[in-house]
């Protein structure tokens, strides 16, 4: 009903819907306007549609115009003043856009609302849950879909097994996920992988001090947090006996201080290491089952926040074999040299001016022949394309690991591999301040969540009307916690860092999660009371709109399409968030307005179209962050 040919049908008097590449007029109600302005501008102007098209661009607010076109953008000769009258002038009667009012160099364009409701309001109901979605965006090629999809890994989370769960981790979660959603949302093949720091010395200290500290109905019932207690418990013994060790070579017993060392815990724990990396079954056999109790758990966690991972992989998965090539390669090509035994690379002597500089120099291979954090990104990165063949892959780990990334990144493209290296983007943020909940310092993301979603529990039952009626207040208020972290994190841009606020993340007031998650409750209990059939909302005459607070609503609506197309150049999370409060603050304003209890019968299946596009597009965008949108709270 919504489809693009029924509106040429609508409008086939004008020849003005002509199709252009990468517009979608059957799947964003903005296209449509676009597309037609192209035409009206290309008849007056003569200037060729691809340049006019993509010129029309959004405005900041709906005062300003639905779009906005900036007059020097079409390349024409001339004054932009002189310019814009002389086309105004030849402007034709449009049945979808006003006659633009000339702004200095710009023209701004406002959709006329009989139209635009009749467009975007069927198209939002007929779409539903796939409305701002858009397929073919991930397509190989566009015309011609039997080229398949485009394949991009995203990593992300990558937590250190044993060791908390720090801010780090948390918003490369919820980060990730959230981009994970948008690629599928526009049509890319996407695999999601969690590498996790799951090798290195530390398992020996954690194997060995499990034998002394550990409890297997401990490590089953809660492996994240055991595992995280017995690593604290050994580490303190490794550092007590250094301490001690220190006080007898102090007083000149040298003898007694290396005995110490040699039968003491770091050793043991190193050569336990040691034995893993050679492939002893049963070292082996301990620290898989903490990985894949620790993997279990996380799972569940996951699973809170809607994220899932493809695959699970992590520093234990990247083969000794292929370090030691790239490293001899690395060296064969005269880019890394021994160093008293280790293996580095001086990027200032590899890399010319400034760059080389800035990235400064780098272990590849320890002393004793381990490989480094560094050697296992790189050929994790490369095992990873021969593996997917992807055609991108985004990294979702903290700014802090810049330099980390950008030295991986340019080792691989030195390598020969400057194609792969391409691919790879680092999607980086700030930190979170202050992360520290009502229960002390949290350690692990359960904690966190857990935290945040009782004290929503306490903010419901302040209200015990309303608390009554909610059938599983714990899943709620779980469900508000979890918004409450994750709208927090995700409203400043990534590289900001940000204070961990409990009081203010879980405020109904100001732009919040439980402000959304109520946003969204709202709209469905108006839908509830209102009690009609998705038949009589369709069915709705939508002309009945005609109050500025419901055409605004409508415009709002209308953007969102559009908003999914700018969040894939930006890929921040807030670029969704500012759009999904512009939303609901209209939404929150046109309440009062646009009553539909006691409302004449008509006017109220209009109104209730149009509340249903609202929820409906609230309901996308709440997904497509990972949310999980509450019906009643
Ligand atoms: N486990 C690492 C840490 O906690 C993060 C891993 C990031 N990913 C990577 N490919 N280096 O710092």
């Amino acid at each position: 009903q919504a489809s693009f040919d029924n509106l040429a049908q609508q409008f086939q008097h004008l020849p003005l819907l002509d199709r252009y590449p990468n517009s979608f007029p059957d799947i964003n109600p903005v296209d449509v306007y676009r597309s037609h302005i192209t035409s009206i501008l290309h008849d007056i102007t003569g200037v060729d549609p691809s340049i006019i098209y993509p010129a029309l661009q959004w405005t900041a607010t709906l005062d300003k115009g639905d779009l906005m076109l900036a007059i020097p953008a079409l390349r024409v000769k001339g004054k932009p003043d002189e310019l814009g009258k002389q086309w105004l002038e030849k402007w034709p009667e449009s049945p979808l856009v006003e006659k633009p009012i000339q702004s200095g160099p710009f023209l701004p364009f406002f959709f006329k609302a009989g139209p635009l409701s009749k467009t975007v309001i069927p198209m939002v109901l007929d779409r539903k849950d796939t409305f701002g979605e858009n397929k073919s965006l991930g397509l190989r090629d566009m015309n011609d879909p039997s080229k398949g999809q485009q394949r991009i890994i995203v990593e992300f989370s990558s937590p250190n097994i044993a060791k908390p769960f720090h801010a780090g981790h948390l918003r490369s979660t919820i980060i990730g996920g959230f981009l994970a959603n948008l690629y599928r949302a526009v049509g890319w093949d996407v695999i999601s992988i969690n590498y996790l720091g799951d090798w290195g010395k530390q398992y020996g200290v954690l194997a060995y001090g499990f034998g002394k500290y550990g409890s297997e109905e401990e490590l089953v019932k809660d492996p994240i947090n055991h595992l995280f207690h017995v690593y604290v418990k050994v580490s303190k013994d490794v550092a007590e006996e250094k301490e001690q060790a220190e006080k007898l070579k102090a007083e000149g017993k040298e003898e007694e201080a290396q005995k110490l060392l040699d039968e003491g815990t770091d050793e043991k724990a190193r050569s336990y290491f040691k034995k893993m990396t050679e492939g002893d079954e049963e070292a082996l056999a301990l620290w898989k089952r903490f990985r894949d109790y620790s993997i279990e758990r996380y799972k569940k966690t996951y699973a809170r926040l809607n994220i899932h991972f493809d695959e699970y992989s992590g520093e234990s998965k990247v083969s000794e074999d292929e370090m030691q090539e790239a490293a001899a390669k690395l060296k064969e090509m005269g880019l890394a040299h021994d160093d008293k035994g280790a293996l580095l690379i001086d990027f200032t002597q590899a890399v010319p001016g400034k760059e080389g500089k800035s990235l400064g120099k780098a272990i590849l291979r320890k002393r004793d022949g381990t490989a480094l954090y560094l050697t296992r990104d790189i050929s994790e990165l490369l095992a990873r394309h021969e593996k997917y063949k992807f055609d991108k892959m985004v990294y979702v780990i903290a700014s802090e690991q810049d330099l980390h990334v950008k030295q991986f990144f340019k080792i691989v493209s030195l390598m020969g591999q400057k194609e792969i290296a391409d691919k790879c983007q680092h999607v980086n943020f700030g930190l979170i301040l202050g992360m520290s909940t009502r229960k002390g310092t949290v350690k692990f993301l359960d904690d966190i969540l857990r935290d945040v979603g009782d004290h929503m529990h306490d903010v419901m039952k302040t209200n015990e009307d309303k608390y009554s009626q909610v059938e599983d207040p714990a899943k709620v208020s779980d469900l508000l916690g979890i918004s409450s972290v994750m709208v927090q994190d995700m409203t400043g841009k990534r590289i900001n860092n940000y204070t961990f606020d409990l009081a203010r993340m879980t405020s109904f007031e100001g732009d919040t999660g439980p402000y959304l998650q109520y946003a969204h409750a709202r709209l469905c209990s108006i839908t509830r009371k209102a009690g009609l059939t998705d038949e009589e909302i369709a069915g709705a005459d939508l002309s009945l709109l005609t109050e500025d607070m419901a055409i605004n609503l409508v415009r709002v609506i209308s953007q969102w399409p559009d908003v999914v197309q700018n969040v894939l150049k930006t890929l921040e999370p807030t670029t969704v968030l500012t759009y999904l409060f512009k939303l609901t603050h209209t939404l929150s304003t046109s309440y009062n307005h646009l009553r539909i209890v006691g409302s004449e019968a008509e006017v109220m299946k209009a109104r209730m179209a149009l509340y249903s596009a609202a929820r409906v597009v609230l309901h996308n965008g709440m997904s497509l962050l990972g949310l999980s949108p509450v019906e009643r709270m």
